[in-house]
């Protein structure tokens, strides 16, 4: 869930851990430590704190850290408050062994009274803190201490989830990490080796990278590293090079990450659609489902897969690929659809939305519809993710990291890549050359529509002002623009922490209208297409209540601005696409409403980037 980095090398390792923790801090988290071991070999230094990574180096005298080995851990806390001592790294009961985790270690109950029989003192509330005290109940045992033995030994008894790497005092220049259920990326630089959850932690140092699979371990120094199973068997894996550039993760003068990626976004659709479609034939061409077009012609249902934002793009999916082919549709947030009898079986694809790549509800479903016999597809942002090696095929989203937790930019490339698998899709099934050429034109001029939407930041801003002492939202939309009203909804409540629901505009008469007063607005989003005089009436029965409403609206439509109190136009596109254009106000309206609160916009409370627990 939340961040590791390891360092191994000829280095001092403190700066470089340090500047891996900041680099992970948009992935959200409560608390962070440090474990360093220190050049003479035979000091360990552990430094935690609660709060921000700054809370930590504030602690650590970084000069006084000496040491070229080191580890280091930001937390998401799942069992036990954020505190100092639920902090990692955790320490065996001697102080000499240190460890780090990511996951959930699901039977550390049952583990911890065998080790408290045992005669282990513990010191902390966490789960983890039983790994610590596991490996040393190993070492004990050994004539020499042998780390990688105690270490698979311990995960031996584990069930749950883990990305974990271990320190020992006594046992100098070795660190070894290993991963069932969280990302661990190993690091190759020159003579120094690192680990780390997430590659934005070290990118600066190298972009030679090897990833680590589930069951795996590896064993690091500063001149060597071994890859190997959960047995010790050696595992020969080849060096991949990233292209992530360093450049990408700063601000280039945007006040947040989360505002960088919303102006983005033109370039990011352009990123989505190169090379993946052919006017002339009105077809897409997504390369990563080569593999598996025969399977795709035969299909006779679709399931999408994902969570959060990712599941409104899902949702959004659902009514592309009813309109644009001959499917049974069904969508599911993934944490509901692993205990659901769906049938699914070869005739299913199932498709897993993911911008991690690592989310454990998208996994577990993942992987339930791969014990069915499903076809399943992956759309995936993170290169080498978990999600993106565990399905028959998939696209790549190519749009770089997203650092702001509150998902924009990959969630406007989600919807247009998915606009592209139902065009391939629907031009197999009975979508005329026509209609293909009609949809890729305008998909083709979506970036200049939204730059258009972009260009009204400002005015954005001074509506924004108008509503910051509101404290509960509706917004509404029908039919392709409901999921854009769920994801509006969910953009302002995550970063804003106001209370807002989304709600397909028809239901609204059905419960929610109870709510409507002149202290509860509604965003509409009424843009030209078939349902639009149906949400006219539903803008009406608000007004009729004194509910405020800031309506999006077609540009022209000069009508609605008689009705509603605020208008903001986008530019008017094909029905299956204007979606995606819709939801660029909503993005600029939830950042500003949340920076105007003062709000921390790229990490919000409680929140984290990538929900690696379940
Ligand atoms: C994004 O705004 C949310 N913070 C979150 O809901 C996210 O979309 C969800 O956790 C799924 O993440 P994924 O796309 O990496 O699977
Ligand atoms: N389950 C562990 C804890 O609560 C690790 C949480 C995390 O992944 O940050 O400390």
């Amino acid at each position: 869930m939340c961040g590791i980095v390891c360092y191994a090398g000829r280095q001092n390792a403190a700066p470089i851990l340090l500047e891996g923790l900041k680099r992970l801090e948009y992935r959200g988290y409560d608390s962070a430590g440090i474990a360093i071991l220190d050049s003479d070999q035979k000091t360990a230094h552990v430094v935690k704190s609660v709060g921000k990574v700054a809370e930590l180096e504030k602690k650590l005298n970084l000069r006084e850290l000496p040491g070229t080995c080191g580890i280091a851990h930001t937390r998401w806390a799942t069992h036990g408050k954020p505190t100092e001592e639920n902090a990692h790294p955790h320490t065996d009961c001697t102080g000499d062994l240190m460890l780090i985790h990511n996951g959930i270690i699901e039977n550390f109950a049952e583990l911890k009274d065998e080790l408290i029989e045992k005669g282990h003192n513990f010191r902390s509330e966490t789960d983890t803190e039983v790994l610590a005290h596991l490996v040393e109940e190993y070492l004990k045992g050994m004539d020499e201490p042998d780390l990688p033995e105690a270490v698979r030994k311990a995960l031996g008894r584990v069930s749950g989830t883990f990305g974990i790497a271990v320190l020992h005092r006594n046992i100098p220049n070795k660190i070894v990490v290993a991963r069932r259920g969280s990302p661990l990326i190993i690091g190759v630089g020159q003579d120094e080796f690192l680990a780390a959850s997430d590659i934005n932690a070290f990118i600066r140092h190298t972009n030679k990278v090897i990833y680590l699979n589930d069951d795996e371990m590896a064993i690091l120094n500063s001149n060597n590293i071994t890859i190997t199973d959960l047995n010790l068997n050696k595992i020969d894996r080849e060096l991949e090079t990233v292209d992530w550039e360093v450049f990408e993760n700063e601000k280039k003068g945007y006040k947040h990450f989360m505002l960088k990626e919303i102006f983005e976004q033109p370039e990011t659709v352009e990123n989505a659609i190169r090379g993946r479609i052919i006017e002339s034939e009105g077809i897409s061409k997504l390369g990563g489902l080569d593999p598996v077009l025969n399977r795709l012609k035969n299909l006779q249902r679709m399931v999408f897969i994902s969570c959060g934002t990712s599941y409104y793009a899902g949702l959004y999916a659902k009514y592309l690929f009813e309109i644009l082919t001959d499917l049974d549709v069904n969508v599911d947030f993934a944490s509901e659809f692993r205990y659901r009898n769906l049938r699914i079986d070869e005739n299913t694809c199932v498709v897993a939305i993911s911008q991690s790549g690592e989310t454990a509800d998208t996994l577990a479903a993942l992987r339930e519809s791969r014990r069915k016999g499903a076809l399943t597809l992956g759309l995936v942002n993170v290169v080498g993710s978990t999600i993106s090696k565990e399905t028959d095929a998939g696209i790549y989203n190519h749009a770089g990291p997203e650092i702001g937790v509150a998902s924009t930019k990959i969630f406007v490339s989600q919807c247009t890549i998915l606009a592209l698998m139902a065009l391939l899709v629907g031009r197999s099934h009975h979508l005329s050359i026509n209609e293909g050429i009609r949809i890729i034109q305008e998909l083709k001029k979506i970036p200049d529509y939204i730059k258009e939407v972009l260009k009204q930041n400002e005015a954005i801003r001074e509506l924004a002002s108008q509503f910051l002492n509101y404290h509960d939202f509706l917004f509404l939309g029908r039919n392709l623009n409901y999921p854009i009203a769920m994801e509006g909804a969910l953009k302002l409540k995550e970063i804003s922490y106001v209370h807002a629901e989304g709600y397909p505009a028809g239901e609204m008469k059905h419960g929610p209208i109870s709510l409507i007063d002149s202290h509860f607005p509604t965003v509409a989003i009424a843009t030209q297409d078939y349902s639009y005089e149906k949400m006219i009436n539903n803008i009406q029965e608000i007004k009729a209540r004194s509910g405020r409403i800031l309506a999006i609206a077609t540009k022209g439509d000069n009508s609605l601005s008689t009705i509603v109190d605020d208008v903001i136009y986008v530019p008017r596109t094909v029905e299956v696409l204007q979606p995606i254009v819709n939801v660029i106000p909503l993005q600029l309206f939830a950042y500003h409403v949340a920076d105007l609160k003062g709000r921390d916009v790229d990490k919000p409370r409680n929140l984290a980037k990538s929900v690696t627990v379940e």
